[in-house]
C-alpha cells in the first residue's frame, strides 16, 4: 500500500515572516492528519527559520531546487550538504519551471538524481510534457524519455528514494487540469515505464504524484484514482485554509 503524499509547492513566494506564520498555523492546523505524508517546499531563505517550526511534527520539509555539484564556483547554487543541514528532507528536481526557465535538460537533471540519491535527502523527480506534445500525441514518448534520461545510472535501491511528479506543463498555473482519466493513463505509463527498467516490484511502490493546477475542488476525483499516490501543489499551497483542505481529503482516503 502506496502511502499518500500531498506536497506544497511555494515557488518564489513567501517572505521569512510570512513562511514562518504559515508553518505554525499548519502545524497546529493538521496535527491530527497523519495518514500520510505532508511536505511544504519552501524558498531556500526560509528553510532554517520554517525548519524550527516544523520539527518534531508530521510536516516534512523540502527545497525546490539542488546543483549537482558538492561546493564550489556557482555562484547563485545551492548544495544538497547545504539543504540537508538546513533541515530538508526533500527537494523537487527537474520542476518544469526549472526545465523552461532555467535550462535544466534531461541530462544536467541526471547528475542532481546522481547527487541526490548519494545524500539523506529524498527526490521529487518532476516530469511531464508541454501542450504542443500533448496535441501531438507524443506525451508518453516525452516522459519517457524524461525519465529513461533523468534515472539513468541510478540503483534499485536509490530508487526506493524517489518520488515521481507528473505534472503536465499546460496544466501548471493554468487553472486547467488534466482530467482524472488522462492524469491515470499517464501514471499508469511511468509505472510501466519504471518496470521496464527496473521490476514490477519497484514500479508498484513507486510514489507518484499528480500536479497541475489541483485545488480543494478537484483532489478527491484525482486521488481516488490507483496509480495517483498524491499531489504536488503550487497555486492552492500558499493559502493554510486550502492546503489543510487537500490535506484532509487526502486523510480520509
Ligand atoms: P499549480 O503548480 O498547482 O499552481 O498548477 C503546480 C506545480 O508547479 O508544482
Amino acid at each position: 500500500m502506496r502511502r499518500k503524499f500531498i506536497a506544497g509547492n511555494w515557488k518564489m513566494n513567501k517572505t521569512v515572516p510570512e513562511s514562518v506564520q504559515f508553518a505554525r498555523d499548519l502545524v497546529s492546523e493538521i496535527e491530527t492528519y497523519t495518514h500520510h505524508d505532508i511536505l511544504i517546499c519552501v524558498p531556500f531563505t526560509a528553510l532554517v527559520p520554517v525548519h524550527d517550526v516544523v520539527k518534531g511534527s508530521n510536516v516534512k520539509l523540502g527545497a525546490q531546487n539542488m546543483h549537482y555539484a558538492d561546493s564550489g564556483a556557482y555562484t547563485g547554487e545551492i548544495s544538497a550538504s547545504m539543504l540537508e543541514t538546513a533541515g530538508c528532507d526533500y527537494v523537487i528536481i527537474g520542476h518544469s519551471e526549472r526545465r523552461q526557465y532555467f535550462g535544466e535538460t534531461n541530462e544536467i537533471l541526471n547528475k542532481k538524481m546522481l547527487k541526490v540519491v548519494q545524500t539523506a535527502l529524498l527526490p521529487i523527480f518532476c516530469v511531464g510534457e508541454v501542450l504542443e506534445q500533448r496535441k501531438a500525441g507524443d506525451t508518453e514518448r516525452v516522459v519517457e524519455e524524461q525519465i529513461r534520461t533523468g534515472l539513468q545510472g541510478l540503483s534499485a535501491s536509490d530508487l526506493s528514494k524517489v518520488t515521481i511528479a507528473y505534472e503536465p506543463v499546460w496544466a501548471i498555473g493554468t487553472g486547467e487540469t488534466a482530467t482524472p482519466d488522462q492524469a491515470e493513463e499517464v501514471h499508469k505509463h511511468i509505472r510501466r515505464v519504471i518496470k521496464n527498467l527496473y521490476d514490477e516490484n519497484i514500479a508498484n511502490t513507486l510514489r507518484i504524484q499528480y500536479g497541475g493546477s489541483v485545488n480543494p475542488s478537484n483532489t478527491v476525483e484525482l486521488l481516488q484514482r490507483a496509480d495517483i499516490d498524491g499531489a504536488l501543489i503550487g497555486g492552492a499551497s500558499l493559502k493554510v485554509e486550502s492546503f489543510v483542505e487537500m490535506i484532509k481529503i487526502a486523510d480520509r482516503l
